[in-house]
């Protein structure tokens, strides 16, 4: 296997201050890539800012003869992020959307701004970047995106109504990217890391955190931006030396005569059969998806 190597490439990681960021950056780095290390530098929670996150690990990347920049700009000002890329170094060929904060509340006690300034930091954030790159991945017909998502927008989790529905709604997001930018060789991918850092100090035990190494999730960060990755709108788990691609699986379902009256009762006495997963599915596009139902009144998405 050849070595992955990213000389001449140029990766933007935001929140690469602190936790996964800062290791994504400095192996970008350490493999040969320009690397624009963006970080707000503010508190877990979302207020504040600091310039001096960003620039000490730019700073670190430079000192162990790598190249960097730092840019302090938050995420929903992406634009700022890609301007200052292609000033520096002409052009953007890896985009890491990784820059997050929590704001944990039970659904009953969650605020308008909890809400907000999590969709804000994390769902318009990386819309904001991959905006502001995108033309420029189109136009060199080369890009590699990874977006942030979390088991907790996969699963669901206590508290986190806000920051589930941000981040399965970059998987989303990442779906349809790798739909629209497959013609011109541009790949997005998320990701549902778990690794120990200063977002999650409290929801693992010391010894837990100890073994959750950052490390543990950055080699198929590196794998999925080679130049050589075909793989597109999927979405991985990843941690503690872990890795798996998920899919969506479908159930055969039950297909009721669409030309009698469908009941609920029907519904209620079918429920075993609507929700068995022998002989389950898993469609890969819309086309796939609506295969089913459109087929149960003899149509399809042509007609
Ligand atoms: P972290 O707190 O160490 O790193 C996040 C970085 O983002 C911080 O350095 C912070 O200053 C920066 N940031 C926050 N708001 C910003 C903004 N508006 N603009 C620019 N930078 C901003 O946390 P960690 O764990 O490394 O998180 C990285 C990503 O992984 C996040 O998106 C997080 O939601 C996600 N994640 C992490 C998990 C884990 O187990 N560590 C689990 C699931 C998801």
């Amino acid at each position: 296997m050849d070595q992955i190597r990213f000389d001449g490439r140029v990766a933007v990681v935001t929140g690469a201050g602190g936790g996964l960021g800062r290791a994504y950056a400095l192996e970008f780095a350490r493999r040969g890539a320009k690397v624009v290390v963006n970080d707000l530098g503010g508190g877990t929670s979302g207020g504040g800012q600091d310039a001096s996150v960003a620039e000490t690990v730019a700073g670190d990347i430079r000192a162990a003869g790598g190249e960097a920049i730092a840019n302090g700009a938050s995420v929903e000002d992406g634009d700022q992020i890609i301007s200052a890329a292609v000033e520096a170094f002409g052009r953007v060929d890896i985009l890491v959307n990784n820059a997050g904060i929590l704001r944990d509340a039970s659904f009953g006690k969650m605020t308008d701004e909890d809400w907000d300034l999590i969709y804000k930091v994390h769902t318009l954030g990386a819309f904001r970047t991959t905006k502001a790159a995108w033309p420029l991945m189109r136009e060199q017909s080369y890009g590699r995106i990874i977006n942030t998502a979390s088991a907790a927008g996969i699963y669901g989790n206590f508290g986190q109504a806000n920051y589930a529905t941000a981040k399965l709604g970059l998987v989303g997001f990442t779906n349809t990217l790798a739909i629209e930018g497959a013609s011109r060789n541009i790949k997005a991918n998320a990701i549902a890391p778990i690794a120990s850092s200063r977002l999650l100090e409290t929801a693992f035990s010391e010894d837990l955190s100890a073994k959750l190494k950052q490390g543990h999730v950055v080699p198929l960060v590196m794998a999925l931006c080679s130049e050589t990755s075909e793989e597109t709108g999927a979405l991985f788990e990843v941690g503690a030396g872990w890795m798996a691609k998920l899919r969506w699986e479908r159930g055969r379902g039950v297909a009721f005569d669409p030309n009698t009256a469908i009941t609920a009762e029907m519904v209620a006495s079918h429920w075993d059969g609507i929700c068995a997963f022998d002989d389950s599915e898993h469609p890969h596009n819309v086309d796939e998806a609506s295969m089913r139902p459109l087929s149960n009144i003899g149509m399809s998405l042509r007609d």
